[in-house]
């Protein structure tokens, strides 16, 4: 690592590595704007790739959120460290215009490993995220196909938190509404668990057998009934995330593909979460391709989270029949992030060499039997989703009536923190009824788990379950 020239190692470690005081933490809690800031301070973990994490009261938690689906190689990966402390001696940032060694090896690696019709197809990067990323492609998307106005989005699903994104997520509660509205057009997500239809053996995200796929007709006479002409592109994530962890079922997925091709749509994937690794491939599309043997990838897709290993970077990948992007369509300050680019090529070579969507498949098939197997015990989990360690558990009233169970998953949240296990929730949606429904668990811990690690999460899985069934029935 390089010396420091204005300033001390003290006093550069007195603002950055010294351990907090009490003062400084009060004064925070005054100053910070957001509310949900909350009481729990993560500083650091037992050691660099761990999946655990430390908090300010000296408890070390075993992380099943990966700190929002990102940190896929463990807190504070070495690897990714030494890389991106390596880039800092060569370029830090450059104008977006400008290339750099970093850039044009992440481009050139990209292109190489996207699936489907996106191999060797274009790239763009920025250092903001999924939001942006999905932002560009829509950019791309206006100036490839210009006689359409709007996009068509899914019920549940979530695109980011940017003001014109937000119109695409169904995210709650929703205090910014109006902008952009008449950007999009929403329609049926296959939530076969769910089905309006009332298939009822769509388990595990997989559809029942006798399904007739209306949903994916309804997608047909949503474009009949277009009120601007055609769309000009589809947004869809094809294993739904924050909306609960849902996989489309590939027949959906194929036969929204032919309708985009056949009405000159662009397919747009949004694979922020499951991009990577997660799934056990390094792309969900990957997955879906090399399981059910069909090329279901998209014209355009959009990645983040896991890509930079906890260093941010966004990317937007396009097949590379489509007319490329000016200057003046895409780009900001940042967007040719090296610190970015130098952790997600370093974290791709690592995924690939260490076969780690592998692990993830091996160790996700195990968490996901045992609570399968549980599940035939304790009547509320209702649903377990995969693949790989992408995985959702519905909880439910009654296995029956699959009415949601809220509850049990605050309660459980809550219980397994105190157990020393840290789970994700899927975020809120509003029913027609105007309640929220919010019952399902993601456990997502780093792609690195080992087989000891794995049945820990099982162990605190199942005492968290007992544990929150105990004390709501009190
Ligand atoms: C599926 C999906 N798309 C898009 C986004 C937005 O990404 P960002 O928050 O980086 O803008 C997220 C973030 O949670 C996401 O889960």
């Amino acid at each position: 690592m390089v010396d420091p020239k204005y300033l001390s190692k003290e006093e550069i470690n007195r603002l950055i590595k010294n351990p907090l005081n009490e003062e400084e933490i009060i004064i925070c809690r005054k100053n910070h704007l957001l509310t949900n800031a909350r009481e729990h301070i993560i500083v650091g973990s037992p050691e660099p790739g761990s999946i655990y994490f430390k908090t300010q009261d000296g408890r070390e938690i075993l992380d099943c959120t990966s700190q929002a689906w990102v940190l896929n190689l463990g807190h504070n990966n070495p690897d990714i460290s030494y890389a991106v402390s390596l880039q800092c001696e060569q370029v830090t940032h450059s104008w977006s215009y400008m290339l750099t060694p970093i850039r044009i090896r992440l481009c050139n690696k990209l292109a190489e490993i996207l699936p489907g019709q996106l191999k060797g197809g274009r790239i763009s990067v920025n250092n903001s995220g999924g939001g942006w990323a999905l932002e560009c492609a829509m950019r791309l998307a206006m100036i490839n196909n210009k006689k359409g106005e709007q996009f068509i989005v899914f019920r549940r699903g979530y695109h980011g938190s940017n003001l014109i994104m937000m119109g695409a997520s169904q995210r709650l509660p929703m205090r910014f509404p109006g902008r952009g509205r008449e950007l999009w057009v929403r329609t049926f997500y296959p939530y076969c668990y769910h089905c309006p239809w009332h298939y009822k053996g769509g388990l595990g995200g997989e559809r029942d057998k006798s399904c007739n796929l209306e949903c994916l007709q309804m997608v047909r006479e949503k474009i009949e009934m277009f009120p601007t002409g055609t769309p000009i592109g589809c947004i869809i994530e094809p294993i739904q995330g924050p909306g609960g962890m849902i996989p489309a079922p590939v027949e959906f997925l194929s036969g929204l593909k032919e309708i985009c091709q056949n009405n000159k749509i662009l397919l747009i994937y949004d694979e922020a979460q499951t991009g990577f690794g997660r799934t056990g491939k390094m792309f969900a599309t990957e997955w879906y391709n090399s399981k059910y043997n069909v090329d279901i990838s998209p014209d355009i897709m959009t990645l983040t989270k896991g890509a930079g290993a906890g260093v941010p970077i966004g990317i937007t990948v396009a097949k590379s029949k489509l007319r490329q992007l000016t200057e003046f369509e895409e780009h900001s300050t940042f967007s040719s992030p090296p610190l970015g680019m130098a952790a997600c090529l370093v974290n791709i070579e690592i995924l690939q060499k260490n076969k780690i969507p592998e692990n993830a498949e091996k160790q996700g098939n195990k968490i996901s039997s045992f609570i399968k197997d549980l599940s035939e015990e304790i009547p509320e989990i209702g649903d377990v989703r995969g693949p790989g360690l992408f995985i959702g558990v519905e909880f439910v009233q009654d296995p029956e009536t699959r009415e949601p169970n809220n509850d049990l998953l605050e309660k459980m949240v809550h219980v397994g923190w105190d157990n020393g296990i840290f789970f994700g929730e899927q975020m809120q949606i509003m029913s027609t009824a105007g309640y929220f429904i919010q019952n399902t668990l993601k456990i997502k811990p780093p792609l690195i788990i080992n087989d000891e690690e794995t049945e820990k999460i099982c162990e605190l899985f199942e005492k968290s379950l007992k544990d929150s069934i105990k004390s709501l029935e009190k």
